[in-house]
């Protein structure tokens, strides 16, 4: 039998590395979004005041730090690990959604606010 399944399975693939490229390649290219943008973009839904991701906050922190404007003790890192693992009910982004340097950009501006 000639190994010709390899193959296949290569073209099968073909299209989802064509159709996943551009999309990686055209946000890498495109100028960094502040902060301020991306928090209220895709952060601020779920961690405004009032927000899911507030309320479920409130449940483990200080009374008036539940939102993440209002904390005094967000390590950048700590919010990178999260923003790209996910944590408890909160979705993971994908450096698709947010790149390396715009998470950083982020995390270091939640930091610096307090
Ligand atoms: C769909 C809602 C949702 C979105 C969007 C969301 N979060 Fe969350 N986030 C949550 C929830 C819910 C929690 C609490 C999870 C838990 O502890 O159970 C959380 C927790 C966190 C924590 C952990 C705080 C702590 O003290 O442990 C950080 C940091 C955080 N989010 C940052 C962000 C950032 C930055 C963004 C935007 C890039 C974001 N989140 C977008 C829902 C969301």
């Amino acid at each position: 039998m000639r190994p010709e399944r390899p193959n296949r399975f290569l073209w099968l693939a073909a299209p989802v590395l064509a159709a996943a490229t551009p999309a990686a390649v055209q946000s890498a290219s495109e100028a960094a979004r502040s902060p301020e943008t991306i928090f209220a973009s895709r952060c601020a839904y779920c961690h405004d005041d009032g927000g899911w991701g507030t309320r479920a906050l409130a449940r483990r922190m200080p009374e008036g730090e539940a939102a993440l404007l209002d904390r005094v003790n967000l390590p950048p890192a700590y919010t990178a690990f999260v923003v790209r693992r996910g944590i408890g009910a909160m979705p993971q982004f994908t450096p698709a959604e947010l790149t390396d340097e715009e998470l950083e950009a982020l995390a270091n501006w939640l930091e610096d606010r307090n």
